[in-house]
């Protein structure tokens, strides 16, 4: 008699050729339609897989994984992971994996894209014209906030970051970043960056760029009281997850003229949208599409799918996936 494969689960459509890889060592249960699962239809997916593969859209906790007995890995297809409960996951000995380093430069180019889009006003640019209101050119019209010559503000200097920094060093901008821990000088160097606080960060910044993890923690920590000390001509950039951003105090802002415009492609809601951000002009939307770039995308699934393959005990990295997240510290 031989051995029952392990069944793994891909909670959404990925790309069929790159997932098919899994065929060789499991038996698949891949899903065919984009889905919004409710936590009980996650659990019950979980319930007789030995591994995932799932995507940010996926919340996976203690509750998921109660009745999970055989599950031994989670291979999330992003970099960040926040939809996922990694220190109740790890103390029932799943390994978590991620999709570091393969995403760092697309979605560095469109934070830098969405930055600029915001500060030249783009895509408002483009309704107006769009609408028919371009009946003769106007010296003053839509006039907009340079980039070229202006400070740069990173808040989270990690990968990502550091791609930002080395695009805007293109430009001639002064740049400044705030992380948890200072960068070694050899890498402030390269980047041509100048760490600096918190506080001193947003009131300097022409144009300030959010690329930090997201946690609990730091729920809101853009608030009316950093808000505040932005300079009225900055812009505010967010590339990283919504949920770093108190929305209605950012509405505020912009709706005020406190703030010159903001670029977002990340909401705390997702995929629903503060209302009074949809209506606002001075602020560009996008779908949470930073690394989406065909190549970068299917990169994220191939590493994913290693990931878990690995994890599961197979192919050249048995047992040791490329991207295991570190045990979390628990709380005592
Ligand atoms: C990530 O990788 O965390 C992105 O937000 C999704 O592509």
């Amino acid at each position: 008699m031989t051995a029952a494969r392990p069944r793994v689960w891909v909670s959404q459509p990925l790309f069929d050729d790159i997932v098919a890889r899994l065929e060789t060592h499991f038996d698949v249960d891949a899903t065919r339609e984009v889905a919004d699962h409710a936590p009980e239809r996650i659990a019950e997916a979980l319930r007789e897989a030995d591994g995932a593969l799932v995507t940010l859209n996926d919340p996976v906790g203690a509750a998921q994984v109660a009745a999970a007995s055989r599950l031994r890995a989670i291979a999330n297809v992003g970099v960040g992971y926040n939809n996922l409960e990694v220190a109740a996951l790890q103390a029932q000995g799943i390994v978590v994996t991620n999709t570091p380093d393969v995403l760092t430069e697309t979605t560095a180019d469109f934070g830098f894209a969405l930055m600029m889009a915001a500060a030249r006003r783009i895509t408002e640019a483009e309704r107006w014209l769009r609408d028919g209101q371009w009946r003769g050119w106007s010296f003053k019209s839509l006039l907009g906030a340079d980039i070229h010559g202006s400070t740069l503000g990173i808040l989270g200097m990690g990968r990502i970051g550091q791609g930002i920094a080395k695009r805007a060093a293109g430009f001639g901008m002064r740049m400044l970043y705030h992380n948890r821990h200072r960068l070694p000088e050899e890498v402030e160097r390269e980047c041509r960056a100048s760490y600096v606080d918190y506080e001193t960060l947003f009131a300097q910044a022409d144009h300030a760029v959010l690329v930090l993890p997201y946690s609990a923690q730091n729920r809101h920590l853009i608030d009316a009281a950093t808000l505040a000390r932005m300079k009225p001509t900055a812009t505010l950039t967010n590339i990283a997850r919504g949920g770093l951003i108190d929305e209605a105090a950012l509405a505020d802002a912009l709706a005020a003229g406190r703030l010159a415009a903001a670029g977002l492609d990340v909401f705390e809601g997702e995929p629903n949208v503060d209302p009074r951000l949809l209506a606002l002009d001075n602020v560009v939307l996008t779908p949470h599409i930073a690394s989406g770039s065909l190549a970068t995308r299917r990169a994220m699934v191939s590493l994913a799918v290693d990931n878990l393959i690995a994890a599961l005990g197979f192919g050249p990295d048995a047992g040791k996936p490329r991207n295991a997240i570190p045990h979390a510290v628990l709380p005592r």
